[in-house]
């Protein structure tokens, strides 16, 4: 088969990181049969460097128009004091919104070979931890209202957190169905003891859940505690479904615990199977160019892509085997090196890995 790929490298670290996931991707190309063909976009700060925008019209068209998109990462200090609509994040928001991309997946998985990068104790993290946050992304205070009024002292600025029913069933139903191929469990993430949007979230995901999923168990857990729970008993969480900007806090959270954010991936998804798949780290301009970058989260990322979007399971399995290898060989990028490993560049992790596919 041969599927059209749109590779928005992005900033940073953005073009070093996809570069190791079209690597790979080409090597199981090579081995099952496939033709993957990358057209290469702008977002973020390049765009707004080479079109004055951070997401030009003529990359929207390309992703819309491809079957799926790999995403590097966008930012950096450069753009950092812009306008907020000429802000490099602007331009991941918009993809995400015109892609109709509501429903984002970021499964936090501690490899057994990494044990000992995670900050938690052995006792903690030693039967394995694998949580999988299942974020609303086109909705809430992400794209809520906003503005500014007043001066001096009296000056003031707000962001609005809005829910529809209709928004937060779709990504129940997401969550749910993740749940029946697992423990047939979700745990709801909100604030309902403070807000109302919580407690419409609250009331939605249960009458949702009981009437389509009555196998499925919803229990609710509140976003203070969520945030405790995942570091002191992390192998009691499975799957969490929660808002868009609790997903995004306690994703950085429920990574940092798997030993790296670096080895992270994430998809993204609407109704249809064209998806967005990036790592969920930032652009880390301070390490880009240098060769030094982590290209795990992405090479991961891509094999979510075979996997959600384009149906191919032992295609994505291969990556994934692949990178569980090099792993327990014992090769290490700098985030997750340990004393006694062999430490790698970052394209070198990417070759290691596409040889062992
Ligand atoms: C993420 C990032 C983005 C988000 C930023 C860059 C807009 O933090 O994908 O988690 O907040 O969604
Ligand atoms: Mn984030």
């Amino acid at each position: 088969m041969n599927y059209n790929i749109t590779v928005l490298d992005g900033d940073g670290i953005g073009p070093e990181i996809c570069a190791g996931a079209i690597k790979v991707l080409n090597a199981v190309g090579q081995k099952f049969g496939h033709k993957f063909n990358f057209t290469h976009k702008l977002i973020g700060g390049c765009a707004i460097d080479a079109c004055g925008a951070p997401l030009p019209e003529d990359t929207v068209k390309t992703c819309l128009e491809s079957d799926s998109v790999l995403l590097g990462a966008v930012g950096g200090y450069k753009w950092d004091n812009l306008p907020v609509d000429l802000r490099p994040e602007k331009g991941l928001l918009g993809i995400r919104k015109a892609m109709g991309l509501y429903s984002n997946i970021r499964p936090a998985k501690l490899w057994a070979s990494l044990a000992e990068a995670s900050p938690l104790k052995g006792r903690l993290v030693e039967n394995g931890v694998e949580i999988i946050i299942v974020r609303e992304l086109t909705g809430g205070i992400y794209f809520g209202e906003r503005g500014r009024g007043g001066d001096g002292a009296t000056e003031y600025a707000w962001d609005t957190e809005k829910y529809s029913v209709g928004e937060i069933e779709r990504i129940t139903r997401i969550a749910c169905e993740l749940a029946l191929k697992r423990n047939k469990k979700v745990v709801s993430v909100d604030k309902a003891n403070v807000l109302e949007s919580s407690r419409l979230w609250r009331r939605t995901v249960h009458a949702y859940a009981e009437k389509h999923y009555p196998e499925v168990t919803v229990e609710d857990m509140l976003v203070d505690n969520a945030a405790m729970q995942i570091v002191k008993n992390p192998a009691a969480l499975d799957v969490l479904l929660t808002s868009n900007i609790f997903g995004d806090i306690l994703s950085d959270e429920a990574a940092q615990i798997t030993g790296s954010i670096g080895m992270l991936a994430s998809s993204s998804l609407g109704d249809g199977t064209r998806g967005l798949y990036e790592p969920i780290h930032g652009s880390a301009p301070d390490i880009a160019g240098k060769d030094i970058a982590n290209p795990i989260a992405t090479i991961l990322a891509a094999a979510m892509m075979l996997r959600d979007s384009f149906k191919l399971l032992d295609e994505c399995a291969a990556i994934e085997n692949a990178v569980d290898s090099v792993l327990q060989e014992g090769w290490r990028t700098a985030d997750i090196y340990e004393e006694g490993k062999n430490k790698v560049t970052g394209s070198r992790m990417a070759c290691l890995i596409a040889e062992r596919i």
